[in-house]
């Protein structure tokens, strides 16, 4: 039974092979007769929003020939308190699999051992592992390849799309940098749990700068409070919302010490002549990135959004094969 919890758990040559396969998924779409869910049906259980990872989800589950219900918190009775093992136990006996995003990372796993069908992981507080594998099948589309180059991630780097991108660049080997100030920063035991164990404090002219490295798969990590440090040389900007789900009590203080921490002009200008810029949406102009950039790299951005659909088909054909 194959599951897609997170990228933590997730073997090197699975990832290569999702991130293979969806070039093939994405040219034959609307001309493949491979429907690996014929005569299955899928459950979707959402208590969080969301637009591209449902949408794709379900015409992807759709287009490979499948069925697919979606059930939010309020429509089962989970949201009235029962538990996440019963729903599961429930669920196993009627779907084929199912797609969950909520806030406990503990939740998707227990579902997928009380369950005993395919589970993913559609967000949790923790990871969007979806998500990561779309952004790196297209760094692959745009710039040939995912190896040797440089991720800057701009923003609020303690969230669950920052994570999900520590444990890719150590199984796959290329440098992820983080700019955002210590207090929105991953612990350093998250980069332990992924495998690095050269860690290096050095102090910068903006505070503390962490460095760490992994020579098994030549993976490299930069923690610092200097965006523009961290942009110099960047293949590709990325960033994400401020204010993740279920942090919106704290929006305020968010925006404002996270205020320097947007992608701008100024950093395009000290980044690859050829780098691009990524966001996996929503985004909030003016806040993590700006309006000028965000239009004049759009192209990219819907490209990125568009592959969530692609890559979404070629995980559930994986885990059914
Ligand atoms: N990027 C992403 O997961 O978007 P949604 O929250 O709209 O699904
Ligand atoms: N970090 C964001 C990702 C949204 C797709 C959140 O959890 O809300």
């Amino acid at each position: 039974m194959k599951h897609l919890l997170s990228i933590e758990k997730m073997a090197p040559e699975d990832l290569e092979w999702i991130l293979a396969e969806t070039t093939n998924m994405k040219a034959s779409r609307g001309r493949s007769q491979d429907l690996p869910l014929t005569g299955q049906t899928w459950a979707m259980i959402f208590t969080k929003s969301s637009t591209r990872t449902r949408v794709s989800f379900e015409v992807g589950i759709r287009e490979l020939g499948g069925w697919v219900m979606f059930l939010s918190k309020n429509d089962i009775q989970m949201g009235r308190g029962e538990p996440i093992e019963d729903t599961a136990r429930v669920l196993g006996r009627m779907v084929h699999g199912a797609v969950i995003r909520t806030f406990a990372q503990k939740d998707v796993e227990d579902f997928a051992q009380y369950s005993n069908i395919p589970t993913i992981n559609a967000l949790t507080d923790a990871e969007h592992p979806c998500q990561i594998l779309t952004d790196l099948f297209t760094i692959q589309e745009k710039l040939g390849t995912y190896r040797n180059k440089i991720v800057t991630f701009v923003g609020d780097g303690a969230c669950n799309v920052p994570a999900s991108w520590i444990f890719a660049a150590a199984k796959l080997g290329f440098e992820f940098r983080i700019a955002a100030p210590k207090e929105f920063q991953p612990l350093l035991s998250l980069l332990e749990r992924a495998g690095f164990n050269h860690v290096q404090s050095q102090s910068g002219a903006k505070g503390e700068i962490i460095r760490a490295n992994l020579p098994s798969t030549g993976a490299r990590i930069v923690l610092t409070p200097d965006c523009v440090d961290a942009a110099t040389g960047a293949d590709v900007l990325y960033t994400d919302t401020l204010v993740s789900m279920g942090k919106e009590a704290e929006a305020a203080g968010r925006i404002e010490a996270l205020k320097d921490y947007q992608i701008n002009a100024n950093l395009l200008k000290v980044a690859q002549p050829a780098a691009i810029v990524m966001h996996c949406l929503p985004a909030y102009r003016g806040k993590e990135i700006d309006a000028e950039t965000f239009e004049a790299h759009a192209d990219t951005i819907f490209d990125q959004a568009e592959n969530r659909l692609h890559t979404q088909k070629t995980i559930l054909k994986w885990l059914v094969s």
